[in-house]
């Protein structure tokens, strides 16, 4: 997608062929920042701290700092140790563990000395297949959108999102976002409400941002405000991404999306969740009892990030200094409440049989 006009992808590797550059989350909305990740160290600590997120990146990322690991140290053991030291980066998007396998798969037969040649290969391969499965994934949730303007006429489909899942959160296109791109660049007329999303606020920091970027209409609102929006009848869909879905359609994704499945079915409007199948963990069933949920620092909680009144970055106590704080980063939303799953190969229901009429090589190995 484009920055100021210029088409960017969230990662790629540097000019000089083998250091990885990233855009740097962490300064957005106030500055377009890149960031250079040359060792195994940087890549970790660019995916704990939050430099680049969302699930599907964070496999893209995690796939390259294979390949750096790989340069150091070649062996067996190096493969292992930079496997462990990316695994525990973060818990939660299953697309971490998935890239993973997919590096170790393409190296651990290979001689030492071609391991880091076929790590590069299949990264790159890892961050143009996502591309392209967010692309498929944009042209099935169009549908849906085109779908409610027909019934609209001229008016804008309201779309509410929460957290990031545009493009920042992938390699290009996003998941949830990417229906709302496709549909805007064809004309139709589409206005997000982007949730702000505490603690980190990628809604209102990075969400926002992008809309802004590529010249979608859109507001920021309050986490709080989505139920009475929806309530009012300002809300014709809910687009969310996920971190990891079960293989029944159980779908994890940032803290607080549950309580808007919650509302859009009181509500009646249409819950859907859209991802790549490297989002789905086809090794579980249970979402709320099997899915590692990521607890994240207080800091988080008790302080405010932005700019000062001198414009530059700061932080703001806003709890008592004391105060414990609890800081889970993301929530379980049972399939009942998923009105649908939007994939690369098409809508399915959020259910073992939905998934499994898509991705019948998967399902059929439990
Ligand atoms: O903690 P984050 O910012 O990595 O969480 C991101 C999300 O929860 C996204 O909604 C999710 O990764 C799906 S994105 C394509």
């Amino acid at each position: 997608m484009n920055v100021a006009g210029v088409p960017y992808r969230t990662i790629r590797l540097h000019a000089d062929g083998w250091s990885v550059e990233v855009i740097d989350q962490s300064m957005l909305p106030h500055e377009f920042r890149l960031a250079r990740l040359q060792t195994l160290g940087d890549v970790a600590r660019a995916i704990a701290d939050m430099v680049v997120r969302g699930a599907p990146l964070i496999g893209a990322t995690a796939a390259y700092g294979m390949a750096l690991a790989l340069r150091d140290e070649a062996s067996d053991a190096g493969l292992a140790r930079a496997y462990a030291q990316l695994l525990a980066t973060r818990p939660t998007a299953v697309n971490l563990r998935w890239a993973l396998d997919e590096i170790r798969t393409a190296t651990v037969q290979l001689p030492p000395a071609e391991r880091v040649g076929a790590a590069y290969l299949r990264a790159g391969q890892i961050c143009d297949d996502d591309v392209a499965l967010c692309s498929a994934i944009g042209e099935h949730g169009k549908r849906i959108i085109e779908a409610i303007a027909q019934r609209k006429g001229s008016s804008p489909v309201n779309v509410l999102t929460h957290c990031n899942a545009g493009w920042l959160a992938t390699v290009d296109w996003g998941t949830a976002l990417a229906p709302v791109y496709k549909a805007h660049d064809a004309g139709i007329p589409v206005h997000v409400w982007a949730e702000e999303t505490r603690p980190r606020n990628q809604g209102a920091s990075l969400t926002a941002w992008e809309l802004g970027q590529h010249g979608v209409p859109h507001h920021v609102i309050v986490d709080n405000a989505g139920g009475h929006l929806m309530q009012h009848g300002a809300v014709d869909l809910c687009l969310v991404g996920t971190d990891r879905t079960t293989a029944t359609g159980d779908v994890c994704n940032k803290i607080g999306t549950y309580l808007k499945a919650l509302a859009a079915r009181d509500c009646q409007v249409p819950f859907y969740v859209c991802l790549p199948s490297p989002s789905i963990d086809w090794t579980i069933r249970d979402g709320v009892a099997e899915i590692p949920i990521e607890e994240r620092g207080a800091d988080e909680v008790r302080l405010m990030r932005g700019l000062g009144p001198d414009g530059k970055p700061t932080s703001v106590l806003i709890t008592p200094p004391d105060s414990p704080v609890a800081n889970p980063g993301f929530d379980v939303t049972p399939a009942r409440l998923v009105t649908g799953l939007v994939t690369e190969r098409g809508v399915c229901a959020a259910s073992a049989n939905g998934l499994a009429q898509l991705f019948s090589e998967r399902a059929s190995h439990k």
